[in-house]
């Protein structure tokens, strides 16, 4: 049975992964998900799973060891899978140092936490003996490669080149999770996975910030000639594929996930003005991104034939469903944009412990 320690759970990826692992995993005893609630944190992306007796919230930051040692004493993980972070790109070129200590120092603090918690003599600097099962998971991104001209592919090979301020501090926090392993035999592995699209992304990113814009007949700022090419991948497809790394990946290897769905800004804005029914003139060609990367393009090989994990979406059907998603769920795209979201915690857990102190 087992114990897992969801870090950034209520974010876009990681509120999708624990609605994924509470329908398809049976053999689960305790799932925390450890969330600081930043302004990406959302407790309404979970709140129809917050009763389920297998689930816990705790409110707090991966970058606060006491409180790592006492969840850890009190739940005894043997999975880690750390999604949070600062994960938007433009916002780490406003502010690269809080990108720096929640991904990097939070990572290092986390890796900490569990080899003390995991590594059977934590004193015996030789000693490479980890509790049997346990395995920690870095949920990475193929940013840490850089950029690609018109052709070629990132494989696992390639060698980190990060342009931006959010990717250097995702690649330097990789370079942690492979010191781990090297130096202290930490059972680790690290995932780099393409562009997510789906349910409950922050409307900030292309494609809920543009279905929000066009719904609303607000232009859609599309940086410089929106050329650009991203490899889009729906987030069930992430979940699953990190669940098959969790079961099956070997230790100490990194795996590349992606979905082989190269498509320009542009070509994505057209669509989804499309199928909204509105008109190409709301598109407005904004200053570019300063160190923009052209392009991106995953070389899944690894995955998918050592692991055999497949994305089940094509980009066609999962982008037309998630289009219908943000419009039946208008109520919480608003809830996001106004930022009344942010009084959800109050409500539920605030006053629930008002509530318990009398
Ligand atoms: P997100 O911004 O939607 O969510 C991040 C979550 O982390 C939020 O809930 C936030 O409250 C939490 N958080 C931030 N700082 C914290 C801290 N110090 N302690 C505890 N919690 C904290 O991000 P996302 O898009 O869901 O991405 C999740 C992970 O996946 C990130 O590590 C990101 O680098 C990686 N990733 C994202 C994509 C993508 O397309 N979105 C692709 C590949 C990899
Ligand atoms: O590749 C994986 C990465 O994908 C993740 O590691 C990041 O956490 C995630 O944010 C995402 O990074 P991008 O920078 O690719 O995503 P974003 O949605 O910000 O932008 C996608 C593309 O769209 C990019 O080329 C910039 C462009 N863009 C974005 C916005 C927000 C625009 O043209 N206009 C916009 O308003």
């Amino acid at each position: 049975m087992k114990r897992i320690l969801v870090t950034g759970g209520a974010g876009f990826i990681g509120s999708n992964f624990i609605h994924y692992i509470l329908k398809n995993h049976v053999d689960l005893e305790a799932l925390v998900n450890l969330d600081l609630l930043t302004y990406a944190g959302n407790l309404e992306n979970l709140h129809d799973i917050e009763s389920n007796p297998k689930y816990y919230f705790v409110k707090g930051d991966v970058r606060d060891r006491n409180l790592l040692e006492t969840l850890f004493d009190e739940y005894d993980f043997d999975t880690i899978v750390h999604f949070a972070a600062e994960s938007h790109v433009d916002r780490s070129i406003e502010t690269p140092e809080l990108f720096l200590t929640t991904n990097i120092v939070g990572t290092q603090i986390l890796l900490d936490a569990a080899k003390q918690h995991w590594k059977i003599d934590n004193k015996d600097k030789y000693s490479r003996e980890y509790r049997k099962g346990v395995r920690y998971l870095q949920v990475s991104t193929d940013e840490v490669y850089g950029a690609l001209g018109a052709t070629g592919m990132f494989t696992e090979k390639t060698a980190l080149s990060p342009n931006s301020p959010y990717s250097a501090s995702k690649a330097g926090a990789d370079l942690l999770v492979n010191a781990y392993h090297e130096t202290y035999g930490m059972p680790v592995n690290i995932t780099r996975c393409s562009n997510n699209y789906g349910p409950y992304q922050f409307p900030e990113k292309l494609i809920p910030l543009m279905i929000y814009n066009a719904y609303n007949n607000k232009t859609l700022p599309v940086y410089g000639d929106g050329t650009q090419i991203r490899d889009w991948l729906h987030v069930s497809d992430h979940c699953a594929a990190i669940t098959t790394v969790l079961e099956s990946g070997t230790v100490g290897e990194v795996y590349n996930i992606g979905g082989n769905n190269e498509k320009a800004n542009i070509e994505i804005v057209r669509l989804i003005l499309n199928v909204l029914g509105k008109s190409e003139s709301l598109i407005e060609h904004v200053k570019d991104r300063p160190g923009h990367d052209r392009r991106y393009a995953i070389d899944n090989t690894k995955i998918t034939t050592e692991l055999q994990w497949q994305p089940a979406y094509t980009f066609e059907d999962g982008i037309r469903e998630t289009i219908q998603w943000y419009l039946n769920h208008n109520e919480w795209l608003e809830r996001v944009t106004s930022g009344k979201y942010q009084k959800y915690y109050h409500d539920m857990y605030d006053r629930a412990s008002e509530k318990n102190n009398g």
